[in-house]
């Protein structure tokens, strides 16, 4: 942080690292707890440090049932817009508390007790928050996995998070197509050793599923149901598991506590956001990744504001105009998109002449995250609408900014290309490779001093090596964040990308690690690598280099085929996987380790001299211009 920042930011950030109990514990008083904590940090088991220790709370009742008691059931809680389905429909809190409670009293019908998991397989339907609230409501820890994930990833997760139950529907709705939902989870199931009690499935009339023995219709079960209350926890229990990308093929749990999460959340919409009871938040995101959790479901409902659950995309239906259609009509306050989706807008409408006629007056801030900024988007996005856009950085991990303008507190001047300043909390350095703080500027490692704050994860679901494995053991005393930047002399922060295996495609974090495993199954390969290249819209997409085996006759184009289906059965759509690349030779060590660095720097425009052990420096020249042409 610089040294001449004199406001209430760096009051608040200075006194976060001074004194983090002291910070931390007033800034908890704006939640109910049923036990006051302890212990505000406990840090008698580092590195797994636990906030609020001793404490109990329930975040459903945080988040739904304390704005009804305290005389707001009248308003609204939920918008559901649906322009995929022509439909909205809104959910005041009174009616939210009402249909949670009921859904609580459903799962609990089903054996679902406190600290028993709760898979969700949903699109974007107002029963997607309700089954969540729900679950939270009994102390149970849901784990909600995003629809765009193929069977047999669903199946992983499943079999990690051990579920009693899982819920669904009977499809989604992407544009152009119905997306059936029942028959992927029935094959998940198939291909899951952990055998749920119960399956829940929402019947939507766009495909009505079949239904097997363990298999309930939502709307009968909720018929037969009764109302039941909040299940106070510790602070420590686990609220969720959210399963994301990581360097390997199997996925990482990440887990987030009740306390920390309801406290920090509840900050960072007041402080980052700027969004307050009654006014209106739209996060455009989808209740499978952290920003659905985060900014659909938690954050806006615990601070009592209303929020948007959008089914639909910004371009396609109908057309560029969705996302001004929604502003007007709802008077959000702000939006929260990825920078992908302003991308997708502007493509159609390079004018944004269809904004015309939509009164968007009431939109005070655009905040974007998910991926880097680039400044095209940046100043386009500024300009049409005549407003701050604010980026913002963090990650599945976190829950919440690491990085941000912190709006409601203490407006920041914005520096294209920088998600701004440091969050309260967040001791954050920039390492170069021996672990030692690099200078004003300079790039390297970006990491976090332990410990965390509160709503960061404690560990990764049943795997506390896995986590001090993968985030804790490159620099002593720190969080990796697999991201590399660096931070000016103001103290603003730069990310570059990141350093690892892990790739952003339309603001959804994958792993390359996972896909590799799929296209070295296809019997003509011997090896492969996957790397993420530009794209105009998506900002990367993956592309498969493969090295045939000696011998293999097979036209380029059906092999081609054959790994694209491949992916996509196994991975699913979302992966956006499209691209196999047939080459020589892959560039390697001479003791044959595949330098996927080299190539990912050279995919990212930030080449690297190869490192002395390369084997066969003119192999690079084969791949330089295929990692630099976007995709056809
Ligand atoms: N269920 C089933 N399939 C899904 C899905 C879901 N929930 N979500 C995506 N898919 C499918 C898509 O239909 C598409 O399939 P296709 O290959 O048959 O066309 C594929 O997965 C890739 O989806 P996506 O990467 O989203 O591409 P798109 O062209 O459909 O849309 C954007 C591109 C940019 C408009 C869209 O990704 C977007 O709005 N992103 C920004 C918001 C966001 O989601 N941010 C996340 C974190 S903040
Ligand atoms: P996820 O866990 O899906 O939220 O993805 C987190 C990753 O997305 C981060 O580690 C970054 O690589 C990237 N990311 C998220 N937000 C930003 C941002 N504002 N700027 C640059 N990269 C970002």
């Amino acid at each position: 942080m610089p040294h001449e920042q004199t406001g209430a930011y760096a009051a608040a950030y200075a006194r976060s690292l001074e004194d983090p109990e002291g910070f931390w514990s007033e800034v908890a008083r704006a939640i109910d707890w049923d036990t006051e904590p302890t212990t505000v940090l406990d840090r008698s088991d580092a590195p797994y440090y636990r906030w609020f220790a001793g404490g109990r709370l329930n975040t459903c009742w945080n988040a739904v049932d304390r704005h009804v008691e305290a005389g707001h059931g009248d308003r609204i809680a939920l918008v559901h817009d649906s322009p995929v389905t022509g439909t909205v429909e809104t959910y005041t809190y009174a009616r939210l508390r009402d249909e949670v409670a009921t859904f609580a009293g459903a799962l609990r019908g089903l054996g679902v007790e406190a600290g028993d998991r709760v898979v969700l397989y949903m699109p974007m339907v107002p029963q997607a928050v309700v089954a969540m609230l729900a679950t939270a409501r009994l102390g149970a820890v849901h784990s909600v996995v995003f629809g765009g994930f193929a069977p047999h990833e669903l199946a992983i997760r499943i079999d990690d998070a051990t579920p009693k139950v899982v819920v669904s529907a009977s499809c989604g709705i992407e544009p152009g197509r119905v997306v059936e939902y029942k028959p992927m989870l029935d094959r998940a199931l198939e291909l899951a050793q952990h055998e749920p009690s119960a399956s829940v499935v929402l019947q939507r009339p766009q495909a009505v599923a079949s239904m097997g023995d363990k298999d309930i219709d939502w709307d009968e079960l909720v018929a037969r149901s009764q109302p039941v209350d909040c299940v106070p926890v510790a602070a420590t229990d686990p609220l969720y598991v959210l399963y994301t990308s990581g360097t390997t093929g199997k996925p990482k749990g990440i887990v987030r506590d009740n306390g920390g999460h309801a406290v920090a959340l509840a900050w960072s919409m007041t402080n980052i956001y700027g969004v307050g009871p009654g006014e209106v938040f739209w996060a455009a995101s989808d209740v499978g990744w952290v920003v659905g959790h985060s900014y659909i479901v938690y954050a806006p409902l615990l601070v009592g504001a209303t929020t948007v659950l959008y089914e639909g995309k910004p371009v396609g239906t109908p057309d560029a105009s969705a996302f001004w259609r929604v502003i007007a009509d709802h008077g959000v306050k702000a939006l929260f998109t990825a920078p992908t989706a302003i991308r997708a807008i502007k493509k159609e409408d390079p004018t944004a002449a269809l904004r015309t006629g939509h009164d968007l007056s009431s939109l005070e801030t655009l905040f974007l995250a998910g991926e880097r900024l680039d400044p095209d988007t940046y100043h386009w996005a500024s300009d049409i609408l005549g407003i701050p856009v604010v980026d913002n950085w963090w990650q599945t991990e976190t829950g919440w900014p690491i990085a941000a303008n912190p709006r409601g507190l203490e407006p920041m001047p914005i520096k294209p290309g920088s998600p701004t300043v440091v969050m309260p909390g967040y001791d954050v350095q920039v390492l170069d490779e021996n672990g030692v703080p690099v200078g004003p500027g300079e790039e390297g490692n970006i990491c976090i001093r332990l410990p965390l704050p509160p709503g960061t994860l404690p560990t990764l679901w049943n795997d506390d090596k896995r986590y001090v494995d993968s985030y804790l053991s490159d620099f002593n005393g720190y969080y990796t964040t697999g991201d590399g930047g660096s931070i000016d002399a103001d103290g603003y922060v730069y990310v570059m990308g990141r350093t690892d295996d892990v790739i952003n495609v339309a603001g959804h974090r994958l792993s390359t690690g996972s896909m590799e495993a799929v296209v070295a199954t296809h019997p003509m390969v011997a090896e492969c690598a996957v790397i993420g290249v530009h794209d105009e819209l998506k900002g990367q997409l993956p592309r498969a280099f493969v090295v045939l085996k000696s011998g293999a006759d097979i036209d380029p184009e059906q092999l081609q085929r054959e790994i694209v289906d491949a992916v996509r059965d196994e991975i699913g759509p979302v992966a956006a996987f499209k691209s196999v690349v047939v080459v020589p030779a892959l560039p390697k060590t001479r003791s044959g380790k595949i330098l996927r660095r080299t190539m990912r720097g050279i995919a990212d425009g930030r080449p690297e001299a190869p490192p002395s052990t390369i084997e066969d420096l003119s192999v690079l020249d084969v791949l330089r211009p295929l990692l630099r042409t976007p995709q056809g």
